[in-house]
């Protein structure tokens, strides 16, 4: 084996690594958020946002059932590979380049999600607010948000690391995202993001710093109320078992909120 070549950038810069890592892993998330907009949204659903939008592999499939979906992220490799996919499968391009803390649509949509912590890419607390604000303006009354995030649990150490591994044919890639330190004042989390990307003659590695933003559940919650925009209807975890809702609590780290827009004069 040849020796090690670091590549420049992150994962999110190379989507077709992050599709061969997390893009299989779709299907059940999409039929949690089909049963969750069914259940929960005041009206008919068809039109769809996903902030932060990646790959698109839920948009994707989405726009494949029939639903108008938008979708956007900061980065433009993502935005191209999402909108090559779709033109692939003679679909209207879907994604465009924006920033999840200032956007804006001409049209609302009827529901929107953010699946698997993007959120927590925003890591100043004004960021969150104008990102929760933005959503309450591109979504309708009565439609939903579902938002997936790892809270910081309190009666319980957090989880300090996670691992996935795909292989396409002769492709294998290792991939682990660990902890390198909580700054619980400021509230952000320091993680390690490494990708080992094997080939039969050449051995790659992706190696990149992030920060994400704290949240406790009662942190979280505050947010929501500081805003007024959004209600919590139901939370679950990441088992996506859109029958089993759960009663978050101290020690609760993977939640899905359900939330809809509401009207903040209605309710204070
Ligand atoms: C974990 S990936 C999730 C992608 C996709 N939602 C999915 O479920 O596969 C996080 C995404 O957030 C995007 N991102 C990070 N900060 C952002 C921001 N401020 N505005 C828009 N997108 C952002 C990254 O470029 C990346 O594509």
């Amino acid at each position: 084996m040849n020796q090690t070549d670091l590549l420049p950038g992150g994962l999110y810069d190379y989507p077709a690594y992050y599709e061969l890592v997390f893009g299989s892993d779709w299907r059940a998330e999409l039929h949690f958020l089909l049963a969750i907009f069914e259940r929960y949204a005041e009206g008919r659903v068809q039109r769809l946002l996903e902030p932060a939008c990646g790959t698109g592999r839920l948009l994707f499939r989405l726009a494949q059932r029939k639903f108008h979906v938008t979708g956007f992220d900061l980065n433009p490799q993502a935005v191209a590979y999402c909108n090559q996919r779709f033109a692939r499968h003679g679909l209207r391009p879907a994604a465009f380049c924006a920033d999840m803390a200032d956007f804006h649509l001409s049209r609302p949509v009827d529901a929107a999600f953010n699946m698997i912590n993007s959120f927590r890419h925003l890591t100043a607390a004004r960021q969150a607010a104008d990102h929760l604000r933005c959503m309450a303006q591109a979504v309708r009354r009565g439609g939903l948000y579902v938002l997936g995030l790892h809270l910081t649990p309190t009666a319980r150490p957090p989880m300090d690391e996670e691992s996935w591994s795909a292989r396409r044919g002769h492709l294998l890639i290792n991939t682990r995202l660990y902890t390198v330190r909580r700054d619980w004042k400021s509230r952000q989390e320091h993680f390690m993001m490494e990708c080992d990307i094997y080939t039969p003659t050449k051995r790659h590695r992706i190696r990149e710093p992030m920060v994400f933003r704290m949240y406790t559940l009662r942190q979280f919650r505050q947010l929501l109320r500081q805003g007024g925009l959004w209600q919590e209807v139901a939370v679950f975890d990441f088992t996506y078992d859109w029958r089993h809702p759960i009663t978050p609590g101290p020690d609760t780290e993977d939640a899905v909120f359900v939330l809809k827009r509401c009207d903040p004069s209605s309710d204070r």
